[in-house]
C-alpha cells in the first residue's frame, strides 16, 4: 500500500445501502476539517437519503447543499456519477485514497469484478489498481455467500472491509453516538484527527 499524504484529495462515495447519515456525518466532520474531498453518489444512494433523511436529491443533478446545510462546501468537489472525465476516473489523478459510505452490495460486487459501469466502480478500480487506500463500509445483514465472498475478494485485493458495525462499548445512548463511532473508524483509516469517540484506554 502506498505511503498517504494528508495534502492530496480524499475520494468520498455513497452508494445505495441503509445509512445515509454515516456519508453525511463522514462528509461534515471532512468539510469542518478542511479535508479536501472529491465526491460522487449513485442515484440509488439518493432514494436512500430521500427515504432515510428525507431529503430530496435528484441524481442526475446533486445538489449537495441540500444533503449538507450546515457545511461550507468550499474543501469538496463533486462529480456526476457517470462522468469518466472526473479526476477521479484516472490513476494519474493522485488522491490520499477512496471510502465508499455506505456500500452497498452491488457496489461490493462491481468493485471485486472491477465492473466500471459508473465513476464509483471506476475510482474503486483506480485505487485498488494503484494499491492506494479503499475503505469499504457495506450494510446488510445476514450476509449471504455472495456477500460474504465478495468482502474475501475485496480485502485480498487489498480493500478494507469496515462494516457500518457500531460498538456500543463507549458508553453510546443516541443514534448520533453509533453513527460517530462507526465515521471515527473511518477516519482513523486515514489517520484524520477527529473527538468522535474516546479512545479505549484514553
Ligand atoms: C431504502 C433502501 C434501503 C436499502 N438498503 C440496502 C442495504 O442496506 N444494503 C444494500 O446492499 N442494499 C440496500 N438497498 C438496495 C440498493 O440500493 C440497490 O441494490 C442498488 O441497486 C444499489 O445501487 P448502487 O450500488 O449503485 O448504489 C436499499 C435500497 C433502498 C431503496
Amino acid at each position: 500500500m502506498s505511503t498517504m499524504s494528508s495534502d492530496l484529495p480524499l475520494v468520498v462515495t455513497v452508494t445505495g445501502a441503509s445509512g445515509a447519515r454515516y456519508a453525511q456525518r463522514l462528509l461534515e466532520v471532512l468539510a469542518e476539517s478542511n479535508i479536501h474531498v472529491l465526491m460522487t453518489m449513485s442515484p440509488a444512494a439518493t432514494q436512500v437519503i430521500q427515504q432515510e433523511l428525507e431529503i430530496q436529491l435528484d441524481p442526475n443533478s446533486v445538489e449537495l447543499q441540500k444533503f449538507l446545510p450546515e457545511s461550507d462546501l468550499s474543501t469538496i468537489q463533486y462529480w456526476d456519477y457517470r462522468d469518466y472525465f472526473s479526476p477521479i476516473a484516472s490513476g494519474s489523478h493522485r488522491t490520499r485514497g477512496m471510502i465508499i459510505c455506505p456500500c452497498s452490495g452491488g457496489t461490493m460486487s462491481a468493485v471485486v469484478t472491477g465492473a466500471s459501469r459508473n465513476l464509483i466502480h471506476r475510482a474503486a478500480d483506480v485505487h485498488l489498481k494503484e494499491r492506494r487506500k479503499l475503505v469499504l463500509v457495506p450494510r446488510e445483514t445476514p450476509l449471504s455467500l455472495v456477500h460474504l465472498e465478495n468482502m474475501h475478494k475485496a480485502a485480498a485485493a487489498g480493500a478494507v472491509v469496515l462494516p457500518a458495525s457500531p460498538g456500543f462499548y463507549h458508553g453510546a445512548k443516541t443514534i448520533d453516538d453509533l453513527v460517530d463511532f462507526v465515521v471515527a473508524r473511518i477516519l482513523d483509516q486515514f489517520e484524520i484527527d477527529h473527538q468522535l469517540t474516546k479512545r479505549w484506554g484514553d
